[in-house]
């Protein structure tokens, strides 16, 4: 087998944007990942999804509207790309395990710490790959932020600031986003900063914050950017208002297992607007923990601000994956309007060589699982009223909020 054969199941928002993904892959020299199918519990969704496909891809896949018909129907089928709400990727994943795929799956992994373990035992009995698409770490920015780390560049880390706070009522992206049991605003984009902090500075020994809901009332905003026909087909038929179960504002201190302290502001509503990502070390800084689409900057101590372009051409043994490479030359992707797309493609790139060759995986089921307890840890934390140790929420043993979800969703 030189190629995986793949279902994409969830052709929601971000599956039409994975579908161009695979097209950026396919256009590269080292595309293993044919597409075979298309799986929607909504035909019209994985219809369109279809209509996509060919028009990106020049096949038109074969649609369904449950995985067990696909696996049986489609030859040779070797794994599929969860891209559903999170409140149904343990169902869908630990599904697909037992039919024996392997499976990618979009973050947050799971709807709890729980569902993450259940994924984690279904791949390891079943022996099959489980991967995260976790994009941001795989941008260059990020990369380039890991390395300047690892070799000592502003000398030893001791705080950082991860901010990001965004004020008002519009509804974010989909109205399920705003619902506890869907995910919530803060584990939704969350997520993407936990394992952004873990990348670069190890895991998380301790949390404790606070978290909020502070717009209990969501708003159809006026218009959204995005043109994918998917997107705005959906924000037609939106609510003009949906109401919010989810807390929407949160606070924390994470004390890594190094003894660097980092100080965490993240909100989707509220009355204030702000953000800026540093991290201190005692020979300099560092602007910016890395993103997708976004560009950092270094002030070694004594010395002036390095722009991400003087960075490259100043360090030494900073490299990219030969397929990064590829697609970022310059090791840039601010104003790269394609950046979404190619980090996809090196997702599934990730997972092929994983199936075909046996390459490890960066984001497994366990780095996933540590992601999603890390911005739990902050809403058990409100609740237990103490920090709590991340050991303690990554085996279920502080475990009240999420218990609420495990029970609404009958896990
Ligand atoms: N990495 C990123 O930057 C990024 C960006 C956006 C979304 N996401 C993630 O992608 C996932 C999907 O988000 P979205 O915005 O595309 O949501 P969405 O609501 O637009 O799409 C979800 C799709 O899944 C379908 N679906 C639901 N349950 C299903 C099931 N059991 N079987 C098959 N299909 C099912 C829905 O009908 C819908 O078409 C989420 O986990 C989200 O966090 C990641």
């Amino acid at each position: 087998m030189d190629k995986i054969r793949l279902g994409l199941v969830g052709c929601g928002g971000m599956g039409t944007r994975h579908l161009y993904g695979l097209r950026e892959l396919a256009q590269t020299p080292f595309n293993k990942v044919e597409l075979c199918a298309l799986c929607d519990i909504r035909r019209e969704n994985a219809e369109l999804a279809a209509v996509e496909a060919e028009k990106l891809l020049g096949i038109r896949p074969e649609v369904f509207t449950e995985l067990e018909e696909m696996t049986r129907k489609i030859p040779s089928l070797t794994a599929v790309d969860v891209v559903t709400d999170p409140s149904v990727h343990h169902t869908v994943a630990c599904q697909a395990l037992d039919l024996g795929l392997h499976v990618m799956v979009e973050k947050p992994m799971a709807i709890t710490v729980k569902a993450c373990q259940m994924m984690i035992d279904a791949a390891a009995r079943n022996n099959r790959q489980l991967s995260v698409a976790e994009n941001y770490r795989r941008d260059p920015s990020a990369r380039l932020v890991r390395h300047l780390l690892d070799t000592g560049a502003i000398g030893a880390p001791y705080m950082a600031l991860f901010h990001s706070l965004s004020a008002g009522n519009s509804i974010f992206i989909t109205p399920w986003r705003h619902l506890k049991d869907k995910g919530g605003p803060i584990v939704d984009l969350g997520v993407h900063f936990t394992d952004l902090i873990r990348y670069q500075l190890g895991d998380i020994a301790e949390v404790y914050g606070d978290v909020w809901l502070i717009e209990p009332v969501r708003a159809k905003p006026d218009s959204i950017g995005d043109t994918y026909t998917f997107y705005q087909n959906r924000f037609r038929g939106m609510a003009a208002e949906v109401p919010a179960t989810a807390e929407d504002t949160s606070l924390a201190i994470f004390r890594m297992e190094s003894g660097v302290t980092v100080n965490w502001m993240v909100s989707v509503g509220g009355s204030g607007s702000y953000g800026g990502q540093l991290i201190l070390g005692n020979k300099g800084s560092i602007n910016g923990f890395g993103t997708r689409g976004g560009r950092i900057g270094m002030k070694p101590a004594d010395q002036a601000e390095m722009s991400q372009e003087e960075i490259v051409a100043a360090v030494d043994g900073f490299a990219l994956e030969p397929l990064a490479e590829h697609l970022f030359p310059d090791c840039i992707t601010d104003s790269d309007s394609k950046v979404d797309w190619k980090i996809i493609a090196l997702e599934y790139h990730e997972l092929a060589e994983a199936i075909l060759t046996g390459r490890t995986l960066e984001v497994d089921g366990s780095e996933g699982l540590k992601d999603v307890a890390a911005v739990y840890a902050i809403f058990e934390s409100a609740r237990a009223g103490r920090a709590v140790k991340m050991r303690e929420v990554e085996t279920c043993q502080v475990y009240e909020y999420q218990s609420e979800i495990d029970h609404a969703l009958g896990l």
